[in-house]
């Protein structure tokens, strides 16, 4: 099929390539003029494992284009994927300019059937809207659907996320659209649940709210483990063996980030008080993270005694590993509160030091994670990318000026390290 992608971001990228791979003709399209000519030579604004090598070959093959041109996007396919960002306003709303712009262009130049797929992160009832923007704004009387299918994609496993998805949410409301978006998912062989288009809508949300309260969960739960010296790994564990809980989204840490959640949260808040529905269990989840991060930041400062003029190491600055997004990072929160206490930080991140370093104009970045370590008073691990799991700690003890270890993410054995010699203070274990 010949199909275009609206917004060249992690989602739109991301499903764009994987369509393309799958045998379609894709055009990627975004307004930012810069990103779509940096990406016609392979220069990809994101770093996603096995992006750049797949865009790469599948522009070799002929199968993808960018452009930055909405009206060309139209003209040339008969299916519209929709993937702009819908960021945060200031009180949590999800600012949806971008979704109606785009259905105003579509409006403006299809010149027969479209089905549109609306998979940007949406309040419910968006779909509704995108529709009725389209109609206002079509000059001929040309047929369209709109259908909505949103993106469960992880960052840092996006590609493997969409060509082997737990399941396909689509929310449809005519037979043609049922059997064009089901051909285009059919080569993946994978469960397609198909519902009404407000009930897809509100999967995207809910499931999203419910794994960040999963998180929160635990959170709160490792506050309780450190006040009488339990771990939190260990409940976790114990609770995730009963099936109806399950094991996932259990690891106590330094609370959720990213680009998904917090706005997500916010979003889905704001539309449930803007129906009538007070969702304070969400409203709790959120106050939980926020509270995670100066739990974890008083840990920090209870061990150092002192913040002012010590050095602080930080390994990790991207909100979790296996990508260079630095958006709600936990990591950047926590340096510019130490910071602001009188600290002074060396830092290593193996992939988000570029993106961090115009954040973050005082802290000394490192070329590897040892070096982040030489000298320090404190080092934090603020996301378990893989290398972290495997330093050398006999190195590292030489390295450090004194040997303390706080592990935001959990990701060391307490007695390993307390055996080396090293203090070892994780979250929710070891007080
Ligand atoms: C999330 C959803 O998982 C995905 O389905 C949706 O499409 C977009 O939002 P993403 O934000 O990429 O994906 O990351 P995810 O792996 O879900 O992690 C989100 C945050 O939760 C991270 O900050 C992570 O560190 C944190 N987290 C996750 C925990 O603190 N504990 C856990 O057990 C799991």
């Amino acid at each position: 099929m010949n199909i275009s992608i609206i917004g060249s971001g992690y989602v739109g990228l991301v499903t764009g390539v994987c369509l393309a791979e799958l045998g379609n003709k894709v055009i990627c399209a975004d307004s930012d003029a810069k990103k779509i000519k940096g990406l016609k030579k392979n220069i990809v604004p994101i770093y996603e494992p096995g992006l750049e090598e797949l865009i790469a070959s599948n522009v070799k093959n002929k199968r993808l284009k960018f452009t930055s041109s909405i009206k060309e996007a139209v003209l040339k396919s008969e299916v519209i994927f929709i993937a702009v960002g819908t960021p945060s306003l200031e009180n949590g709303e999800a600012d949806l300019t971008g979704i109606e712009n785009v259905a105003q262009n579509i409006a403006k130049y299809m010149d027969g059937y479209r089905l549109i797929v609306e998979k940007s992160t949406v309040p419910v009832e968006t779909c509704f809207w995108i529709k009725k923007t389209i109609a206002a704004n079509l000059k001929n009387k040309y047929k369209f659907d709109v259908v909505s299918n949103p993106e469960f994609l992880k960052e840092g496993s996006a590609i493997n996320d969409f060509n082997y998805p737990d399941r396909i949410i689509v929310g449809l409301e005519s037979i043609k659209a049922r059997e064009m978006i089901t051909s285009i998912y059919k080569p993946l062989n994978k469960p397609i649940l198909i519902t009404n288009i407000k009930s897809a809508e509100l999967i995207k949300h809910a499931s999203n709210a419910f794994l960040a309260t999963k998180i929160s969960f635990i959170n709160a739960v490792s506050q309780l483990c450190d006040k009488v010296g339990a771990d939190v790994t260990e409940v976790a564990r114990g609770m995730g063996l009963d099936n109806r809980i399950g094991k996932y989204f259990l690891h106590a840490g330094l609370g959720y980030g990213g680009s998904c959640f917090p706005k997500d949260l916010d979003a889905f808040i704001n539309i449930a008080d803007k129906l009538g529905v007070d969702f304070k269990l969400l409203k709790a989840v959120r106050q939980t993270n926020i509270q995670q991060l100066e739990f974890f930041l008083k840990k920090v400062k209870n061990s150092l005694w002192m913040v002012k003029s010590k050095t602080i190491g930080v390994l990790g600055l991207s909100f979790k590993p296996n990508t260079d997004d630095l958006r709600n990072a936990p990591a950047i929160y926590l340096i510019r509160a130490l910071e602001k206490e009188g600290a002074k930080i060396k830092a290593y991140d193996p992939k988000a030091m570029a993106k961090a370093k115009p954040l973050l104009k005082n802290v000394v970045f490192c070329k590897d994670a040892y070096s982040a370590c030489r000298g320090v008073d404190c080092l934090i691990i603020a996301t378990e990318w893989n290398e972290f799991k495997e330093l050398d700690f006999v190195k590292v003890k030489k390295l450090l000026r004194r040997p303390l270890i706080i592990d935001g993410r959990n990701i060391y054995d307490p007695a390993a390290l307390q055996a080396l010699g090293f203090t070892y203070l994780g979250v929710g274990k070891n007080g």
